[in-house]
């Protein structure tokens, strides 16, 4: 039997920009899913029969890393499922790595990629970001061009990310979970539909670019009065590329005196949103009192492991 643990993320900038090319940064936070992989004899999750329809990414991941005789696959998470926080990507890291150390196949890279293609078949169009920083740690600066702390390269059709390690400073986020699932596919799509058709949000994919590549400085500057600028400003584009919810803009708003910034995290249209604050207590009873769940999350945190 092998065991994986992967982390899940939040999106500190450039959400479905980095689908049509832009940069991005993520940070791993410290919810896990915990996956383990045993032969059988037929093929189970969670203990009961497999239904490829039912469990679609374990389906999908078997397919992508497992040629070999029915395994029994349990998870275990710690990640609101449909809340923006990449509880899909760390099901499939863990469920492929504990796939490929049982095999005596585990390298990250390899992960990475073929995690990479379950998400992209599930949902039909992912960038990997949320699967390289769950594969990675720490945080991961998703880039067109490879530079400083090159990690490991992903493409697909005409379409190259580059993964890259950024040091994260001491930073405390509190997430706000609207409660609302929301399916990050037809997000996507949304927003592709609107870039063929509109100018203008051309445009705005090309700020929230720029945004990514000034928050990065930031970063690296430990410089939160910017962050949280840069946030707010990037949640407003978000929301006018259609993956906004009124759910979020009332958590982003109930944030404004207790956070330097707020901003949707995620795929939006529901799922959660994130702030940078020094007063995790006073923020979250913000959230609460907004009407969403909040979890204080610490990010940078460890990437994939194997744990038996
Ligand atoms: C989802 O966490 C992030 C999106 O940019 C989709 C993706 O990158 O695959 C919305």
């Amino acid at each position: 039997m092998a065991v994986c643990s992967a982390p899940g993320k939040i999106i500190l900038f450039g959400e479905h920009a980095v689908v049509f090319g832009k940069p991005a940064l993520a940070l791993a936070i410290d919810l896990r899913v915990r996956a383990s992989v045993s032969v059988s004899d037929q093929f189970a999750v969670n203990g009961h029969p497999m239904r490829p329809k039912h469990h679609s990414y374990i389906s999908a991941a078997l397919d992508e890393a497992w040629n070999g005789p029915p395994v029994r696959i349990s998870t275990k998470s710690s990640i609101p499922s449909g809340s923006g926080l990449g509880s899909s990507a760390a099901v499939t890291v863990s469920s492929v790595g504990a796939m490929l150390a049982e095999k005596g196949t585990f390298d990250l890279a390899t992960l990475a990629k073929k995690s990479f293609e379950v998400e992209f078949k599930v949902q039909k169009g992912a960038s990997p970001t949320d699967t390289s920083t769950s594969v990675h740690g720490h945080g991961v600066l998703v880039s067109p061009e490879q530079g400083d702390g090159f990690l490991w390269r992903i493409s697909k059709g005409e379409r190259v990310w580059n993964m890259h390690h950024c040091e994260i400073p001491d930073m405390t986020f509190v997430v706000g979970y609207t409660g609302v699932r929301a399916a990050t596919g037809p997000l996507v799509d949304g927003v592709r539909i609107l870039l063929d058709t509109n100018k203008d949000r051309r445009r705005d994919v090309d700020r929230i670019g720029d945004i990514v590549l000034e928050g990065v400085d930031a970063v690296r500057r430990a410089d939160k009065p910017t962050l949280g600028r840069l946030m707010l400003e990037n949640h407003g584009l978000l929301n006018d590329l259609g993956v906004g919810h009124p759910a979020l803009d009332k958590l982003v708003d109930a944030c404004e005196e207790s956070a330097y910034g707020a901003k949707l995290t995620g795929a939006g249209g529901g799922g959660s949103m994130i702030a940078l604050t020094d007063h995790p207590e006073k923020t979250s009873g913000a959230i609460s009192r907004a009407g969403g769940e909040p979890i204080v999350v610490s990010v940078g945190c460890a990437g994939v492991r194997v744990e038996s």
